[in-house]
């Protein structure tokens, strides 16, 4: 009875250890299981069989069953770590990030060197206390010209030459309009900057292009003269470039200020660059605006925003700006 017994353990232990070995997954190894340990297992029902023998018999009979069982018992755990880990390892695999792998560049975008250069202006002069004021590109011929003392067939109109949409209606050749609207809609003192766009009917080269920009200054109260204006002048040009550069006063014409000058910038060795025009304000444009020159003075500039990124990057070619190359604008 024991030898058969015997037998039988033998033969369940190598169809376990048969079965065993073709185990993939936790799904089958828990199969094994129950197939093996379970309430009506092939090891329980061995059990069933040990309480029939001879009591001389059981006790190496039930070694032997003990031995097959705990067996079966490891390797049960054995075979469980081993495909936990697995499992394990393969979430692993498939969560992993491969810190290796070049990202994925989304480029972080920045302000065209103009607006940059635009908002450097007016952060200086806001810092001096002017306010900022705005008009329309889309400008009569009125405030473009003739309130600014340059009636209709002035041979001063060919030095600003337009883009005309209508009788009477183009795009503005410079900022000064600004100071017509500012100063009817307001009374003095007036301390303003006007910063926009403008439009000439000029043949780009390295220096002009149709399309540019400008700062219009304007300052009116009482008591002002030459000596402010070329101060004002003078501090920003040392807060905008810092050391390194020179500045030309000279004498100029137009038609909306007497005096007028014209400033000139270079940088130590460098070319000089006209950066703006200037000057007192007529007396005939403030009457125009129904202010009285016998009570007020003020003074006013224009300033080119293309030509003080040109002088303070050292670009010189004012069409750079307009070409929107990426490498370009990317250096600033
Ligand atoms: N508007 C002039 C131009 O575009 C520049 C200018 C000159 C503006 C003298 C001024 C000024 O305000 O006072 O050429």
């Amino acid at each position: 009875m024991l030898r058969e017994l015997a037998a039988r353990i033998d033969e369940v232990r190598t169809r376990w250890e048969e079965e065993s070995g073709r185990v993939s997954s936790l799904e089958e190894l828990e199969e094994v299981r129950i197939r093996y340990l379970g309430r009506k297992g092939l090891l329980t029902g061995l059990f069933a069989v040990l309480r029939e023998l001879p009591p001389a018999e059981r006790a190496e009979a039930g070694r032997l069953l003990n031995e097959l069982r705990e067996e079966v018992q490891r390797g049960i755990e054995r075979l469980r770590a081993e495909l936990e880990a697995a499992a394990e390892a393969e979430r692993l695999r498939r969560e992993a990030y491969d810190l290796t792998l070049p990202g994925i560049w989304r480029g972080v975008g920045k302000l065209h060197p103009l607006t940059q250069v635009r908002l450097e202006i007016e952060r200086i002069f806001m810092e001096m206390g002017f306010d900022v004021a705005t008009g329309p590109e889309v400008e009569t011929d009125y405030y473009n010209f003739e309130a600014l003392n340059i009636p209709p067939d002035h041979p001063a109109r060919d030095e600003w030459d337009s883009f005309y949409i209508d009788e009477g209606l183009l795009l503005r050749t410079h900022t000064s309009p600004v100071q017509i609207r500012v100063m009817k809609s307001r009374k003095p003192p007036v301390r303003v900057i006007c910063p926009g766009r403008c439009y000439r009917r000029d043949t780009p080269d390295a220096t002009h292009f149709p399309v540019f920009h400008q700062v219009e200054l304007l300052w009116v109260e009482r008591g002002l003269t030459m000596a402010h204006l070329k101060w004002i002048i003078e501090e920003f040009v040392r807060q905008f470039f810092g050391p390194g550069y020179e500045m030309r006063f000279s004498a100029d014409f137009f038609p909306f200020t007497e005096p007028s000058a014209q400033v000139h910038i270079r940088r130590e060795g460098g070319p000089w660059l006209e950066i703006m025009g200037a000057g007192m304000v007529d007396p005939a444009v403030f009457r125009e605006v129904g202010y009285d020159p016998e009570e007020v003075t003020g003074f006013a500039f224009g300033l080119g925003i293309e030509r003080m990124a040109m002088l303070k990057y050292g670009i010189d070619d004012i069409r750079l700006f307009f070409q929107n190359d990426v490498r370009f604008l990317g250096q600033f």
